[in-house]
């Protein structure tokens, strides 16, 4: 069989994701197998002002939409006609940006006479973990319990199997727990901020911190304590410690103000900004990360006791923290427990993860109309 009659079989979803500073498209078959997956990223347009900006991303969003799906298509070696279905988020997200995919996805479906399925961007963090585990000829068992970290969210939920054919992988969710403030990609970013590290800050900050050795930490963060429900997070505090203990040792002013310096002059990298941090920052850096991967473990953890489930799944942007990664690792051998993690172009937002949820809502026969609007606080339990 050629690749392109392989590539006729089975049903083969577009998804479409802009709800925040990514434009993405991807062609996954049966909810399964990526065909391609295109993510074009707007860090360049939102690095000079320490985070995304909503107007500057939807026009983005707007300019990238029709190239990044000709090459989606192109990757997979598509035409607009073969496709079976267009999936889209519908939120949550930014509703300037949700709309450029949610209008494009329409048109798109109402010109070539195909179904538009709307997609919940949480829902599609979870397949994110689930298809990675499908490119390694694995699958998780459920129930499960996920956490889905990133700039935008930080929650727990419990997963169980969704109504519909269990190849559809369609989930029922259960909320067990949230950020009451600031997500912990968020933290990072604005802790980044504040150090003069750039955005987005928890790539830099996680390499940071694994190269901080045995710097001594210049401050301590003892656990985060959040009244009510214990599965809930907090990652506010955290920030403003950070903040304060700044303000009160300005001997940190004069490399931030270098490392700034070197920001406006395109000097980003890991290998310019590692050797114009102190020791003092290395150890903040690695006391911060220490108390967020702490956090974030703890909670977790304490939602696979009370739900009784033998599967983790952690995903977005977060997700890709080594450390994190790490940390899970130990605590589920220690328990076995299997924990599953996205690649890091799965665990940030892409369309893959779209499309294989897109699936799951066609096979229980939920499909979308002209009338989809975009949902800036879709809830997904
Ligand atoms: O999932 P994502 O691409 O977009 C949102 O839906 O927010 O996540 C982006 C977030 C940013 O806050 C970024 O700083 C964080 O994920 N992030 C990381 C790492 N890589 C990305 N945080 C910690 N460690 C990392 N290695
Ligand atoms: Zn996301």
């Amino acid at each position: 069989m050629s690749e392109s009659n392989a590539a006729n079989e089975g049903i083969k979803i577009l998804g479409l994701e802009s709800s925040c500073d990514e434009t993405a498209a991807a062609v996954v078959v049966d909810g399964r197998k990526i065909l391609s997956s295109v993510v074009a990223s707007q860090i360049d347009i939102h690095q000079k002002y320490g985070g995304v900006v909503p107007e500057l991303a939807s026009r983005e969003h707007l300019r990238q939409i029709v190239p990044v799906v000709r090459e989606a298509l192109a990757q997979a070696g598509l035409r607009l006609e073969e496709l079976d279905a267009i999936g889209v988020t519908q939120g949550p997200g930014l509703v300037g940006s949700l709309l450029v995919g949610i209008t494009y996805g329409k048109t798109l479906a109402t010109a070539l006479g195909k179904p538009l399925v709307a997609v919940n961007h949480l829902d599609g963090h979870v397949h994110a973990a689930f298809l990675e585990a499908y490119q390694h000829g694995k699958k998780p068992q459920l129930p499960a319990v996920c956490l889905i970290v990133s700039g935008g969210h930080t929650v727990l939920y419990e997963v169980k199997c969704g109504e519909g054919p269990v190849e559809a992988n369609s989930f029922a969710y259960r909320k067990l727990g949230q950020t009451r403030d600031d997500a912990a990609g968020e933290a990072y970013d604005k802790v980044a901020k504040l150090l003069g590290l750039g955005y987005p800050g928890g790539p830099i900050l996680d390499r940071l911190a694994a190269a901080a050795g045995g710097a001594k930490a210049p401050v301590r963060f003892g656990p985060t304590k959040t009244r009510g429900n214990p599965l809930d997070f907090s990652f506010s505090g955290l920030k403003t410690a950070v903040l304060y203990h700044l303000r009160e040792h300005p001997e940190y002013n004069a490399e931030i103000k270098k490392r700034e310096e070197a920001l406006g002059q395109g000097k980003r990298a890991f290998a310019d900004l590692l050797p114009m941090c102190s020791e003092a920052t290395l150890g903040l850096v690695r006391e911060f990360q220490n108390a967020v991967v702490r956090d974030l473990v703890e909670r977790t953890m304490m939602a696979v006791e009370d739900c009784e489930v033998r599967t983790v799944l952690v995903s977005g942007g977060v997700s890709a923290n080594s450390q994190l990664r790490e940390v899970f690792a130990e605590r589920a051998r220690a328990k076995g427990l299997e924990v599953f993690f996205p690649d890091r172009a799965l665990s940030t937002d892409n369309a893959a993860m779209i499309a294989a949820a897109a699936y799951g809502e066609l096979m229980r026969g939920r499909v979308a109309d002209v009338t989809l609007n975009a949902a800036a606080s879709l809830p997904l339990a």
